[in-house]
This record gives C-alpha cells, sequence and structure tokens, in this order.
C-alpha cells in the first residue's frame, strides 16, 4: 500500500480533503437535483457543474474530509454506500461495484430505501445516472485530468485501510459527556451560545 493506495492524491492537509472538486462516480441514487440529460430523466445531480455552468464539472463533488469518517455513514453526496468496505470495493473497480450495486438491487437494501414498498420502482434513472457518471470520469481518465487510479488493494490491505480511516475517528465524538460542551444546551444555562429551541408551532421547548 506503499503511497496511500493513492488516496492522498485529494485525501490530503490536515481535515485529509484537498477541497476541490472531482469525479469519483459514487451512485447516483435517489431524487437528485433535478438535472436532466437524454437518459437520466430528471434525478440526475451534476455536482460541482450546477454551479459552474461548465460540462467538464459535471459529477465532480468536493472531497470530503476523513476525519470521524467511522460515524459518519451512509457515504457520498447521495449516501449510496453503507460500509467503508462497500466504498473500497468502489475505489478497487467503481465500474464492477456500480454494476453489482443494481445488480443486487443494494438501493432497496439501504436503511433509508428498505421499509419501501415498490422500491424496485423508486428512481428508475438511478442507475443510467451512475452510468453517466462513471463515463465522465472515463472521459477524465483518457484525457488525463482524472486523480482518481484504482486503488488495487488485496483483502489485507483493505482491512489496514479500514483501520486506519477508523483510526481517524476521535473516541470523544461517540462520547455524549465529551461531545456536551460543543453542543448547544437547552437547559436553564445563561451563556450566549444558549439557542432558544421552538417546536413547528412557535412554542419554546
Ligand atoms: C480523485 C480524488 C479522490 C481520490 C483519489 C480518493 N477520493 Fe475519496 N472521495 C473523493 C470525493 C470527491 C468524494 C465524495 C464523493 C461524493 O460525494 O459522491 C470522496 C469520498 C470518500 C469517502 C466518503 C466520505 C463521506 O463522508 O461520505 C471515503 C471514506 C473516501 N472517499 C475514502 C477514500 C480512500 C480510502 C481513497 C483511496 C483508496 C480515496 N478516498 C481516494 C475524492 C477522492
Amino acid at each position: 500500500m506503499k503511497g496511500g493506495a493513492g488516496c492522498s492524491a485529494c485525501h490530503n492537509g490536515a481535515l485529509f480533503s484537498d477541497g476541490d472538486y472531482h469525479v469519483v462516480a459514487f451512485p447516483q441514487i435517489g431524487h437528485g437535483k433535478g438535472d436532466a440529460d437524454a437518459l437520466g430523466g430528471d434525478t440526475d445531480d451534476w455536482g460541482r457543474a450546477r454551479e459552474t455552468g461548465e460540462n467538464t464539472d459535471r459529477y465532480r463533488f468536493r472531497t470530503p474530509s476523513l476525519l470521524n469518517i467511522a460515524t459518519t455513514a451512509p457515504y457520498g453526496h447521495a449516501g449510496s454506500y453503507e460500509s467503508l468496505n462497500d466504498v473500497l470495493s468502489h475505489y478497487n473497480n467503481p465500474r464492477g461495484a456500480i454494476e453489482d450495486y443494481f445488480a443486487n438491487n443494494t438501493l432497496c437494501q439501504l436503511d433509508q430505501f428498505a421499509a419501501i414498498e415498490n422500491c424496485q420502482n423508486l428512481y428508475p434513472a438511478s442507475e443510467s445516472n451512475s452510468l453517466s457518471a462513471l463515463d465522465q470520469l472515463a472521459r477524465e481518465r483518457n484525457n488525463g485530468t482524472s486523480r482518481f487510479a484504482n486503488a488495487g488493494l488485496n483483502r489485507e490491505e483493505r482491512q489496514a485501510m479500514i483501520a486506519f480511516l477508523n483510526a481517524l475517528t476521535d473516541p470523544c465524538v461517540e462520547n455524549d459527556a465529551c461531545m456536551a460542551p460543543w453542543v448547544a444546551r437547552t437547559e436553564d444555562d445563561h451563556d450566549d451560545q444558549l439557542l432558544e429551541a421552538i417546536d413547528q408551532e412557535g412554542r419554546a421547548l
């Protein structure tokens, strides 16, 4: 795993993010942002291109930080991968991971969709939208603008990578008492950090 499996091409610096936008082509699921092309219906999400209007920015999303990553599943802008292992399968072989994702109907097994009747019919353009993102990745690889090279992690390396990623999580974020000083309080606490919480009818809580 010398060189960090290529991850540090984008996940670098103190936050493990270059703050820049890249195509990694995680599955495009859900209601999207209303971006449409010939294949994608209106549930596509063109990411950075929504802001810049540039076709070359399509499907680029900002590199997220990897700090506290163990506690922030599901992953990617659409929450399409539930585990770090799934994310690493994608980095090893994005096209294979997307094909498995739709062949195995992973969408309907995700926590947020599992209970929905007729899940199969939910967001029918998810697969074609995801394939469009993969095509964009292929274009970037062909013209030399992609920083994403398949990670090529074997089983053992993948376990080591997951252990590394888990180690980026501060134990404090999994402990309510430890987090309390950073969480807005609603009790009788009169410093100016206090948030006056209200319910939907505007009554104080
Ligand atoms: C080409 C730049 C690039 C490379 C190389 C890269 N990533 Fe990413 N990574 C991203 C972007 C961009 C996203 C967000 C994708 C999205 O929102 O759909 C992301 C998302 C992730 C996520 C999910 C984060 C979250 O909060 O949802 C993890 C975990 C991750 N990457 C780990 C890795 C690992 C491990 C490697 C190396 C095997 C790697 N990345 C290589 C750019 C990159």
